[in-house]
């Protein structure tokens, strides 16, 4: 299966890799270990130990007295340095790199690879931009869903999906792609989406529901195949919620959103927590319904509106090439 070699993907935001704590990361089906040591550099090894085979991410980081680290593995404790080299118990001296590191691109507080792969697609600017302007809140919705990367950015750019899968949370009568701006492998959609009105019943139920605007508005622009950013706008607080996703193996993929947010009022700062819940939830409902979908149905039925599929299917195509962009309205 195409696997779109060549596009960065962003494997952590530095606040998940707490110092000295390996985290396991995938990509193409090869699984490495992650790891911050106390001098803030992020190193990457493949997680298979050269010995046995454990996993290298169970293991644990022993500090050096540099502030660098080591990763020692589970079962016999073996230490790899970042470049992959070991001290063996029976020598004092270091054997030549065992685990080749994977290339790792760090711009701030992102981890981004091409998974080792030659880049076809630069690393676009704007997270730095969104950092350099916005709060950063926290990491939510990080989920492994096992569905491959087509379904999964299918499901990401469906406009239609908020009746169905996410019909509780929002409550919208119809949606409207106003304009989408297709730029090859960049693309802007405006969308509009009236929501169903409360009645009273509601009302006393949910009294939030009266804090809701009567048509959601959104502005999605989009980086094929790993990122997806919703613009946000409110008279309380401006989000940025950037959604990632990432082709964990053949079956397997992962998304998790970083959420940015400048605050224009008090208040703004007491509903962060809730919207990285929401969030979260939002994330749940769509990892739910990619595991209850027959990906290989032949598609009898088109709907409205189904604009960011198509530029999906046409990049996914195409890829590392783009043919016309022709999708704009
Ligand atoms: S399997 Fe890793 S040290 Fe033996
Ligand atoms: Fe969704």
């Amino acid at each position: 299966m195409k696997q779109l070699q060549g596009a960065p993907w962003l494997l952590a935001h530095r606040s998940m890799l707490k110092p000295n704590q390996p985290v396991k990361v995938s990509l193409f089906g090869h699984d490495y270990v992650l790891w911050r040591d106390l001098q803030g550099k992020i190193n990457a090894l493949p997680n298979a130990c050269p010995h046995m085979g454990a996993m290298l991410s169970e293991g644990w980081c022993v500090a050096q007295a540099d502030g660098s680290s080591t990763i020692a593995c589970p079962l016999h404790a073996l230490e790899f340095d970042r470049s992959g080299c070991t001290v063996l118990p029976s020598s004092n001296r270091q054997t030549k790199s065992l685990l080749e590191p994977l290339k790792l691109i760090i711009q701030g507080d992102f981890v981004w690879s091409y998974g080792g792969h030659e880049p076809k697609i630069p690393i676009p600017s704007i997270m730095s931009e969104i950092a350099a302007d916005y709060e950063f809140i926290g990491v939510t919705g990080e989920r492994s869903i096992p569905t491959d990367i087509l379904s999964l950015l299918l499901n990401m750019h469906d406009y239609n999906h908020q009746n169905g899968t996410h019909r509780e949370l929002f409550e919208i009568e119809q949606v409207q792609v106003k304009q989408f701006i297709d730029e090859g492998f960049h693309s802007h959609a405006y969308l509009s989406q009236p929501r169903k009105q409360p009645t009273f019943r509601d009302i006393l139920r949910n009294p939030a529901q009266l804090a809701m605007p009567k048509v959601l508005e959104t502005h999605l622009e989009n980086f094929f195949p790993f990122m997806g950013l919703l613009h946000g706008e409110d008279k309380l607080l401006s989000p940025k919620e950037c959604h990632f996703y990432l082709p964990e193996a053949e079956h397997q993929s992962r998304v998790f959103v970083l959420m940015y947010v400048k605050a224009h009022s008090a208040i703004a700062h007491l509903l962060k927590g809730n919207l990285l819940r929401l969030i979260d939830v939002v994330v749940d409902q769509d990892a739910k319904i990619l595991s209850k979908i027959y990906t290989n149905t032949p598609q009898q039925i088109k709907l409205n509106n189904e604009v960011g599929m198509d530029w999906v299917r046409r990049n996914f195509e195409s890829f590392p090439a783009v043919v016309e962009p022709s999708l704009s309205r």
